[in-house]
C-alpha cells in the first residue's frame, strides 16, 4: 500500500518532505515544526492574506459545539453511506480499496476522523485555519493533519488518494484532479437549498434557494463527471445557543449582522439539508 509523499511548499523547491515527530522537512533543508497538539503548518508567506487566515477561533468553537451537540448526525450517516459505495465502485478498478483519504478545508476534524474510524483509512485533513486544524490534531491524533492554502497548491505529490473530501469547503478542481489516484473518488459536500432556510429568513431578513448543485458540477466539469447524489436532510426544534453556533459556523455572511434578531428567538424548528455529491475522474483525464 502506497503512502500519500508530502512535497515541499517553498517556491521553486517542490522536494519530499519527509515527515517525524519533530516536523517536517526536505532535502534542501526546508523545515516547519510540529505544533505541540500535533500538526504541521505548511503555509508560506504567499498563502495568506490575514495573520489568522481561515475560520476564526470562535467559529471553530462554533462548529464544533453544533457537531458534539449531535447536529450532523444525519450528514454523517449519509456521508459514511457515499463513503462506502466510493469503496464498493473502487473494488476492482485501479484502486481496489480505500486506503488514503484527504479533507480538504477539514475544520476540527469530524467528518475525517469518522470516515477514517469506520474505513481503517489513513487520514490527512488540511485546512487554512491554524484554530480548526490545531482543534483537530488534539482531538484526533490519528489522522495527519497540517495547514495549507488549498486554493493555492495542495503539497502532496501526483495521485496519492483514493478519495477526497470538501466538506462546505473549498474547491481546486485542477489540484483534486492531480492528488487523485486513478479510478479514485471526490465527495463535494455542499449545502442544499433549504439549509436553515427558516432561521436565515429570520436573522438576515430573505432564505435564498441558491442551487449549490450546478455550480458544483460546472466547477468540476471536463476534469470530474458526477457520478451519484446524496441528501442528507434533518429537521430540527433548536434553541438559541444552537441556533447561533450553527449561523456562526456555516454562512460567512452571517457572522457579521446583528445578534438582536437572534436574542429574539427563544427555539425554533430548522431544517438542515446537504447534498452530497460523488465524482470520478472524467473519461479520459489524467492527472498529468
Ligand atoms: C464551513 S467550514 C467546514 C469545515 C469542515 N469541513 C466541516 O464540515 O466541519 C469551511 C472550512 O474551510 C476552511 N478554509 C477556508 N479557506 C480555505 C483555504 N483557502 N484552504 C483551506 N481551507 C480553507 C475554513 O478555515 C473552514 O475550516
Amino acid at each position: 500500500m502506497l503512502t500519500p509523499s508530502l512535497i515541499c511548499p517553498v517556491r521553486n523547491c517542490a522536494c519530499r518532505l519527509e515527515l517525524g515527530p519533530w516536523g517536517a522537512r526536505c532535502e534542501r533543508g526546508h523545515c516547519f515544526d510540529r505544533a505541540r497538539s500535533g500538526y504541521v503548518n505548511l503555509l508560506q508567506p504567499q498563502d495568506r492574506r490575514s495573520s489568522t487566515p481561515g475560520d476564526s477561533r470562535a467559529a471553530v468553537r462554533a462548529r464544533q459545539r453544533v457537531l458534539d451537540g449531535g447536529l450532523a448526525s444525519v450528514l454523517r450517516r449519509v456521508l459514511l453511506q457515499a463513503v462506502g459505495d466510493c469503496r464498493g465502485k473502487m473494488a476492482g478498478s485501479e484502486v481496489s480499496g480505500l486506503s488514503s483519504v484527504l479533507d480538504v478545508g477539514c475544520g476540527c476534524g469530524y467528518f475525517l476522523a469518522a470516515v477514517c474510524r469506520e474505513f481503517a483509512a489513513e487520514g490527512w485533513g488540511v485546512d487554512l485555519s491554524s484554530a480548526a486544524v490545531d482543534a483537530a490534531a488534539r482531538r484526533y491524533p490519528d489522522c495527519r493533519w497540517l495547514v495549507v492554502n488549498a486554493d493555492r497548491s495542495l503539497p502532496f505529490a501526483d495521485a496519492g488518494f483514493d478519495l477526497l473530501l470538501t466538506i462546505t469547503s473549498r474547491k481546486n478542481p485542477a489540484e483534486f484532479r492531480r492528488v487523485l489516484r486513478p479510478g479514485g473518488r471526490l465527495i463535494a459536500v455542499v449545502s442544499g437549498e433549504e439549509d436553515l432556510a427558516e432561521l436565515r429568513e429570520r436573522i438576515l431578513g430573505e432564505a435564498l434557494a441558491v442551487d449549490r448543485v450546478a455550480g458544483t458540477v460546472e466547477l468540476f466539469r471536463g476534469m470530474f463527471d458526477l457520478e451519484n447524489e446524496y441528501l442528507a436532510r434533518d429537521r430540527l426544534f433548536l434553541e438559541r445557543p444552537a441556533l447561533a453556533d450553527l449561523l456562526i459556523s456555516s454562512y460567512r455572511g452571517a457572522r457579521r449582522r446583528p445578534q438582536e434578531k437572534l436574542a429574539r428567538i427563544d427555539a425554533m424548528e430548522v431544517t438542515l439539508s446537504h447534498r452530497l455529491l460523488m465524482f470520478r475522474l472524467a473519461e479520459g483525464t489524467t492527472y498529468k
